[in-house]
């Protein structure tokens, strides 16, 4: 008895649509290229199968995502922001950056990451505008035995008091306001002053806002401080501090929230010690460590 092989079916069937475009590929095709293309047929074929798109419907996803495209500059990537929404980037973000218990997490990077922030001594304050609430951070980079990492280094960033970053408020914001380069020291310590952080919504004039609004899904990412912690001869984290508090925090947009990177903040009326610290009182406080691994030999 002969059984019909997907290389048989030239023709295009409703029942086999996905074995006729899989088996259209050649010998000489990319293997890793031809795994995820094939594995996207076979989902998108299910999904048409399972929704029975009318033509109105395949055209409208058409155009949604020609203007996906078009608005994309090399200030702003809709794509990267669909495939935050749609949970796809915390998915490829935390399948390659497995963590074993005890070492920090990841999560997104997000868009307003820029290289060659300014480098600060321990104890300097990022918040360049004034804004917001005194934060003192403090902790210790330690790897997962416990012992410290001194000479790690950790870029930090944050959206200001409204809720943008520096970089999307250029002539408004100072530049660099809210972002700066520390280095822990012999004790493996960091310490820097900066502004309580506040919630703000992902860009939403585009597309992904328009998806969003049509799923009924609020645009807000929750109260965050962004780390990239490294040092050498260590894995590199890039990661958030969650604040407690925020009403977003479990309904993060891009959802980036684990349940590990949620901080405790105090609020601290101690007016010497904050004067100590070099701030106003009432300040608030968060001591955060970064647990790092070894990088494999
Ligand atoms: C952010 O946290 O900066 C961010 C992450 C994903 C999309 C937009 C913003
Ligand atoms: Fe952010």
């Amino acid at each position: 008895m002969s059984s019909t092989q997907p290389q048989d079916r030239p023709f295009f069937t409703e029942q086999h649509s996905e074995d006729v475009v899989i088996a259209r590929a050649g010998p000489n095709a990319n293997p890793r290229v031809k795994q995820i293309v094939d594995s996207l047929v076979r989902h998108l074929h299910a999904a048409v199968k399972e929704t029975e798109p009318t033509i109105e419907e395949w055209m409208t996803a058409i155009q949604f995502l020609t203007k996906t495209g078009q608005l994309c500059t090399d200030w702003r990537q809709e794509f990267i922001l669909l495939s935050d929404t749609l949970g796809i980037s915390m998915l490829v973000e935390t399948i390659n950056n497995r963590k074993p218990a005890g070492e920090t997490e990841s999560t997104v990077l997000g868009p307003f990451h820029v290289s060659n922030a300014p480098r600060y001594a321990n104890g300097s304050n990022i918040c360049l505008d004034g804004k917001g609430e005194p934060l003192w951070v403090a902790g210790q980079v330690k790897d997962v035995a416990g012992n410290p990492i001194p000479g790690a280094v950790l870029d930090v960033w944050q959206a200001n008091e409204d809720g943008f970053y520096d970089v999307q408020q250029k002539g408004i914001q100072p530049d660099d306001n809210l972002r700066g380069i520390f280095m822990s020291d012999e004790h493996g310590r960091y310490f820097f002053r900066s502004a309580y952080p506040r919630y703000y919504p992902i860009p939403d004039d585009g597309t992904v806002g328009q998806l969003l609004r049509t799923l009924d899904r609020q645009p807000n990412r929750p109260a965050h401080l962004h780390f990239i912690v490294s040092a050498p001869g260590y894995l590199p984290v890039t990661t958030h501090i969650f604040t407690p508090d925020c009403p977003w925090l479990r309904d993060d947009a891009v959802f980036g929230v684990k349940e590990s990177l949620i901080a405790k903040f105090h609020r601290s009326a101690d007016a010497v010690r904050a004067e100590r610290l070099g701030m106003s009182a009432p300040f608030w406080e968060v001591e955060w460590d970064f647990v790092l691994r070894r990088e494999a030999k």
